[in-house]
């Protein structure tokens, strides 16, 4: 079956009562029988529960693994990975990582013992230096947020596999409707599902998918058992809700951002528009290789430096004034300003996340902040 039949599909109607949408199961414990052994699949919610495997399964089946585990936020994820590493193991990071990872390196690994090092990710010659010496995780974001860059996934999680490293890509703004990472090469993708997944900027939520169910997956199943950062049932059903009409939203995402993009592009208050759609992108023809459109993220630098980017931001009436991203409304942010302290987002930068809007809507306030 295709992605858009999987996605509507994978969940339901529940087998139990016939109702067509998935059930929500708030329970936290589970039972067992006079013989003390579990009645059901589950113990107690913390290591799972029946909401958690619905949207497991669907995930795994989205992305074509093996198996997937959902977590409070998409940090949560992220962070459950590398909580299953050992003190001395070397993890290579993109040096545009989506910023919490930044951070978590700095206040967080680096205390437990793991080292990071950074790399631009784009440029393979880099990665490749950087694997002369052991490595056990390379991370990879495609594209990149908050610059939009592009890595050729199949190349880099080539190179990390002759180096004897797993790889885990961040697959958030491309989402498995546009780009299916395990079947380039990768072992583990990551999703904030706070973002498209969830898609209505009204759930935290982080998943896994594993193209294994090895003793990695084992690992990373304790962290989240015993380290807490499970995700919760009521969230869990949300994502599911959203899944149905991920494949849509994407495909609508996509187009409107490829309208705003050559707006933006010709526009001259605008110094540079970092979206893979556009030819004068650096990556566009990798990103059109191995997505299938171009997503609803994109960045710009406005010309006239900070203060004119804030002022845009500032002048906005119909994008919303928020960070975060991938939910039907369009947003707008200076992203040096919600990074906060110690960001490396250029001054002029502005990030668009491109809802569902009609686009001329969409163009005209653009055009209008931007005057
Ligand atoms: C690419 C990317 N990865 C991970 C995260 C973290 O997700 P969450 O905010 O759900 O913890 C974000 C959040 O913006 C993100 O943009």
């Amino acid at each position: 079956m295709k992605f858009e039949t999987i996605a509507v599909h994978a969940a339901g109607p529940d087998p139990v009562t016939g109702a067509v949408a998935p059930p929500i199961d708030l329970a936290t414990t589970f039972t067992r029988d006079s013989d003390l052994a579990l009645t059901g699949d589950f113990q107690y919610a913390r290591e799972g529960g029946p909401t958690h495997a619905l949207l497991e399964a669907a995930l795994s089946r989205l992305d074509g693994g093996e198996a997937a585990m959902v977590f409070a936020s998409g940090m949560a994820a992220g962070l459950a990975i590398l909580q299953g590493l050992d003190p001395g193991d070397r993890v290579i990071l993109p040096d545009d990582a989506y910023y919490g990872f930044h951070v978590a390196a700095r206040d967080f690994l680096a205390k437990w013992g793991i080292v990071t090092e950074l790399v631009n990710m784009a440029d393979l010659d880099s990665l490749r230096r950087a694997l002369s010496l052991p490595a056990r995780v390379v991370w990879l974001e495609s594209p990149s947020n908050p610059l939009l860059k592009v890595v050729d996934l199949s190349a880099a999680i080539a190179l990390a596999k002759g180096a004897g490293a797993a790889t885990v890509v961040d697959n958030t703004f491309a989402t498995p409707a546009l780009q299916r990472p395990l079947e380039l090469g990768a072992d583990v993708t990551l999703q904030a599902s706070t973002k498209y997944l969830g898609g209505h900027s009204d759930v935290m939520g982080g998943a896994l998918v594993f193209a294994r169910r090895d003793s990695w997956f084992d690992r990373v199943e304790h962290a989240r058992h015993i380290l807490g950062a499970v995700a919760s049932p009521f969230a869990s059903w949300l994502v599911l809700r959203g899944l149905r009409t991920l494949a849509l939203r994407m495909e609508r995402h996509s187009q409107n951002a490829m309208a705003v993009a050559r707006a933006l592009e010709g526009h001259p208050q605008v110094a540079a528009v970092h979206y893979p759609g556009l030819a004068s992108h650096a990556g566009n023809a990798i990103a059109a290789r191995q997505m299938r459109a171009f997503g609803g993220m994109m960045s710009f630098r406005a010309r006239g430096g900070r203060d004119a980017a804030i002022a845009a931001v500032s002048r906005a009436k119909l994008f919303v004034r928020a960070t975060s991203l991938g939910c039907v409304e369009s947003l707008i942010e200076h992203r040096a300003t919600s990074e906060g302290t110690g960001s490396k987002a250029p001054p002029e930068l502005v990030r668009l996340s491109i809802g569902i809007e009609h686009p001329d809507d969409l163009i005209a306030d653009l055009d209008q902040a931007l005057k």
